[in-house]
C-alpha cells in the first residue's frame, strides 16, 4: 500500500545479546526510520490483539469480558529479563490487559509471561507419559521456529500420577530458524542470476522467496530430492533464458542437491550443533528430545536429528500440532490450577560466608579460624552458610529464608553487609577454604528500617543489642532474586544475577 512500510522479523531485536551489544544480525530488515523494535512490537500486538478478541467473541458466541481475562504471552527460551521486561512494557501498552473495574489495581498482574519450551513442555506432557518415561529421567524440548531455534531441558520429578517436571537451568538458543533457509535460497538465486539484474529486482526476489518458503521448503525431504529439478517462475517476464545458470522459459531451475548443499545443509547443522552444545553443557543423560515448532515439521531437518542423535537418545519424537505446541501449552498451563512446571533446578550452589560460634568440629579442624569476641564468646571465622545447594529441586519464585542475626555495639552500627557467593562444586563445603566460590553481590542492608532494630536503638544498653532478620533468595527461570524480610515481611528487595 502507498505510504506504508513492511516490517518483518523485529522480535528478533529484543534478543539479549542484540540488547546487550546492539548488534543484530546483519540479514534483519532495517527497523523504519524513528521506529524502536518495541514500538513495532506495540503495534503488532495492538492489532494482534485486536483479532484475537474479535475471534474469541466469535467462538464463544458472547462479548466476553475480556478486560478480565488473564493474559499468556509466551518469548523465546534464552531471552533475559531486560527482553522479558521489553515484551511485557509493549504487551501493557498495546492494551492486552487494562483496568476491568474501578478500583482495579492489580490489573498489570492479569499478564503473565512464559517461555516457550516451558509452554511447550505443558504441551508435550502426555508424549513423556507415552514414551513412560520415569522420575529423575531428563528431556530436551527444541522448539525450531521461524526466526530462533530455542532448546531447554527437563527432568520429571514426582510420580508418574502426579507429573511434575523441573527446569534444567541451562538453557539456549540461536537465530537458525526456518527463515534463514529463505534467506540462504534468496543469496542462492541472486549468485545463480548475478549476470541477469532483471531477475534481482526486490519484487523478483521476493516472488522466488515467497514461491520457496511456501511451497517447496515444506515438502522438501532431503537426500532423496538430490536428483529432482526445483523450478521457480520469474516474476519479470523479459531475459526468460540462459540454460547455463538453469533459466529455461522463464523459470529458474535448481537442483536438489544444490539446494541441499546451499540452503537446507548450513541451517540444519547449525541446529544439529546447537543441539549437541546443550547435551554436552547440560552433563546428565538426556532420555528424550521432543521437537516442536514450525519448523520441526521438516522431514530433512527430522530425519537429520534422528540420524544423528538417535543412537545416544532413546525417544526423538514429535507431538501432534507440533507447530503450534506452544500456544496450546500456554493456554493449558494458565487453565491449569497447578502448574504443571513449577520447579527449578538450582544450578549452582548459593552460599554466605559467615562467622558462627564454634562447635567441637572447629577447635579440631580448623583452630587457626577461631577467635573470642568482645562477649567472650569463641566464633569460627570463614564458615560457609549454605542459602541453596546445588542441584537442589525448588518451587519457582520459593523464597529458601535464612535467619541472620547482627550485633551492634551502638545504635550507629546499622549496616549489615551480606555477600553473596555461588560455587559450582557438588560437595557441601563447611569453610572458605575447601574449594572455589564466586563472590555473587555485595549487599548492604541497612537495618534501621526494621522495628526491632528501632526498638533497640531507642533503648540503648551499655553491651549492645542483637538484631534478628531473614534474608530470602527467590529463583525463576530467568533471575535470581534476594529480599530482606522481618516477621515474613518484605523489607527490602534486589535482582542481582541473570542466570543467562
Ligand atoms: N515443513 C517445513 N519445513 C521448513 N520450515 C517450515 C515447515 N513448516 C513450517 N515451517 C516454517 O516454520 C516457521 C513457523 O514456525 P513457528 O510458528 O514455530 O515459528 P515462530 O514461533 O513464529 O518463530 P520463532 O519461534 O522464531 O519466533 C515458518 O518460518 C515456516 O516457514
Ligand atoms: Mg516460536
Amino acid at each position: 500500500m502507498p505510504g506504508t512500510v513492511r516490517c518483518e522479523w523485529f522480535k528478533l531485536f529484543l534478543e539479549p545479546s542484540a540488547l546487550r551489544d546492539d548488534v543484530v544480525d546483519p540479514r534483519l530488515p532495517k527497523l523504519p526510520l524513528g521506529k524502536k523494535a518495541v514500538d513495532l512490537i506495540v503495534d503488532f500486538l495492538t492489532c494482534l490483539w485486536d483479532y484475537a478478541r474479535e475471534r474469541i467473541t466469535q467462538e464463544i458466541g458472547i462479548v466476553a469480558d475480556l478486560n478480565a481475562a488473564d493474559v499468556w504471552l509466551t518469548v523465546p527460551a534464552a531471552w533475559d529479563a531486560k527482553g522479558c521486561q521489553l515484551m511485557r512494557d509493549a504487551a501493557i501498552q498495546a492494551g492486552l490487559v487494562g483496568a476491568a473495574f474501578a478500583g482495579d489495581r492489580e490489573w498489570r498482574d492479569r499478564l503473565h509471561i512464559i517461555t516457550e519450551p516451558e509452554a511447550a513442555a505443558v504441551h508435550c506432557a502426555h508424549l513423556t507419559n507415552l514414551h513412560q518415561l520415569r522420575p529423575s529421567q531428563n528431556f530436551m524440548i527444541c522448539d525450531a521456529g521461524g526466526g530462533t531455534v530455542d532448546l531447554a531441558v527437563y527432568k520429571i520429578i514426582g510420580s508418574l500420577q502426579n507429573l511434575e517436571i523441573a527446569e534444567v537451568c541451562a538453557r539456549s538458543g540461536s537465530n537458525c530458524g526456518s527463515l534463514f533457509l529463505d534467506l540462504r535460497f534468496r543469496e542462492l538465486v541472486r549468485t545463480l542470476l548475478a549476470d541477469h539484474p532483471v531477475h534481482l529486482e526486490p519484487a523478483s526476489l521476493a516472488y522466488f522467496m515467497h514461491a520457496f518458503s511456501e511451497t517447496d521448503k515444506l515438502a522438501y525431504l532431503g537426500e532423496s530430492d538430490d536428483g529432482n529439478m526445483f523450478h521457480f517462475t520469474c516474476f519479470n517476464v523479459e531475459d526468460p533464458d540462459d540454460p547455463a545458470v538453469g533459466l529455461i522459459n522463464g523459470e529458474l531451475a535448481i537442483p536438489g542437491n544444490l539446494l541441499r548443499r546451499e540452503v537446507f545443509d548450513p541451517v540444519i547443522e547449525q541446529v544439529l550443533n546447537l543441539i549437541e552444545g546443550q547435551t554436552r553443557r547440560v552433563d546428565q543423560r538426556i532420555d528424550a528430545l521432543l521437537l516442536v515448532g514450525g519448523f520441526s515439521g521438516s522431514e530433512y531437518l527430522f530425519k537429520r536429528v534422528d540420524e544423528t542423535l538417535g543412537s545416544r537418545i532413546k525417544v526423538i519424537a514429535r507431538p501432534s500440532d507440533a507447530d503450534t505446541a506452544t500456544c496450546r501449552g500456554a493456554a493449558q498451563y494458565g487453565l491449569a490450577r497447578r502448574p504443571l512446571v513449577s520447579s527449578i533446578i538450582a544450578p549452582k550452589s548459593y552460599i554466605m560466608r559467615v562467622k558462627l560460634p564454634a562447635e567441637p568440629e572447629d577447635w579440631q579442624r580448623r583452630p587457626a579460624y577461631i577467635t573470642e569476641n568482645n562477649a567472650g564468646v569463641h566464633i569460627c571465622e570463614n564458615r560457609l552458610q549454605y542459602l541453596v545447594s546445588k542441584g537442589a529441586i525448588l518451587r519457582k519464585g520459593q523464597r529458601i529464608r535464612t535467619k541472620f542475626c547482627k550485633f551492634s555495639s551502638t545504635p550507629q552500627d546499622r549496616m549489615f553487609v551480606a555477600v553473596l557467593y555461588t560455587s559450582d562444586s557438588d560437595k557441601l563445603m563447611r569453610y572458605t577454604d575447601e574449594g572455589e566460590t564466586y563472590e555473587l553481590c555485595k549487599w548492604t542492608v541497612d537495618l534501621a528500617t526494621l522495628p526491632s532494630f528501632q526498638q533497640h536503638a531507642n533503648n540503648p544498653q551499655p553491651g549492645g543489642f542483637y538484631t534478628d532478620f531473614e534474608l530470602g533468595l527467590e529463583l525463576d527461570s530467568a533471575e535470581v532474586r534476594g529480599v530482606l524480610l522481618y516477621n515474613g515481611y518484605e523489607c527490602g528487595r534486589v535482582t542481582f544475577d541473570f542466570l543467562v
